[in-house]
């Protein structure tokens, strides 16, 4: 079997196009653009380009976007403030809080600080609560969870009753996603690196999603014969063939995993561009309300 691409670029550019114009519409509405605001504290390499990323992909969509960057020495009363003064603009729909923050800062006290109106990365321990509970409804979503659902969604796959296999258990991704996979009515298994057969789990799964931050770990005789395999990692190896002296590479092993699965994202390319459009999805959301 090959395995059908699940293509992350062209259902993000879509998106993105269709944001776009809610975002002009919001202009003529408001007399302003959907505003996001975004914390970044420390000078953590990997977060100061996802921060930049996500702040092109609101100057191309035609959203308003504004950073508070604070030193890694920073108190934890400053980072606060930070996330109050966003909560406090009249100019901002949406707060983006980039994470890991430093270890000297308490990260649920400042999450707790979001206003839920505002919350537009779904990461409010709250909206998590909500995400978690039979009837509750969360103001938002986490982006690149919800970016894995609608890219699921888009290739016309059935969740209900399936067996679900999430690898890693991180609160931004491994957490919401078998949860809302949960609300999807899948049958939903969490393996960590505690889990004694991590091939046998994996191997009775019709979804396995990967999101544990460990270079191709998934092989293809973890996987059932059409599994659908989505791809959350993002790990740069060492490549002296490329002219960055890097490249990134998925959580699964992509050329071995194309000949099992019958659905499979790419990385990069994959989930990926699906998390910035999420969070623009979001906060254009959060500006119409
Ligand atoms: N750090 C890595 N990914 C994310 C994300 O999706 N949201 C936030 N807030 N921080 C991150």
């Amino acid at each position: 079997m090959t395995a059908t691409i699940i293509d992350g670029r062209a259902v993000a550019r879509r998106m993105q196009a269709e944001i776009q114009t809610g975002a002009d519409q919001v202009a003529s509405r408001l007399g302003r653009r959907p505003g996001l605001g975004v914390v970044l504290v420390g000078d953590d390499p990997a977060s100061a380009m996802y921060v930049r990323m996500k702040q092109r992909a609101c100057e191309r969509v035609g959203i308003q976007s504004s950073a508070s960057l604070l030193p890694a020495s920073a108190a934890q009363a400053e980072v606060e403030n930070a996330v109050r003064a966003f909560n406090d603009d009249a100019d901002i729909d949406g707060i983006l809080v980039q994470l890991p923050l430093p270890d000297s800062i308490d990260e649920e006290a400042v999450l707790n600080e979001i206003s839920l109106s505002k919350d537009v990365d779904g990461i409010h321990p709250v909206n998590l609560g909500r995400l978690g509970m039979r009837g509750r409804n969360p103001t938002f979503t986490p982006a690149t969870p919800t970016g894995v659902m609608r890219l699921i969604a888009e290739s016309g796959i059935e969740l209900s009753g399936k067996e679900a296999v999430v690898i890693g258990r991180s609160n931004i991704v491994g957490l919401p996603i078998a949860l809302m996979l949960t609300n999807a009515d899948a049958t939903v298994t969490r393996c960590h690196s505690r889990t004694v057969d991590l091939p046998m789990v994996t191997r009775r799964a019709d979804i396995v999603v990967a999101a544990v931050g460990q270079p191709e770990l998934v092989k293809a005789d973890w996987l059932k014969p059409g599994a659908v395999v989505i791809d959350v990692g993002s790990n740069s190896l060492p490549d002296p063939t490329s002219d960055k002296g890097y490249r990134y590479v998925g959580d699964v092993d992509f050329e071995q995993a194309r000949d099992v699965a019958g659905w499979l994202t790419k990385v990069p390319g994959g989930v990926g561009p699906m998390t910035i459009t999420m969070l623009l999805a979001n906060t254009l959301k959060a500006a119409q309300a």
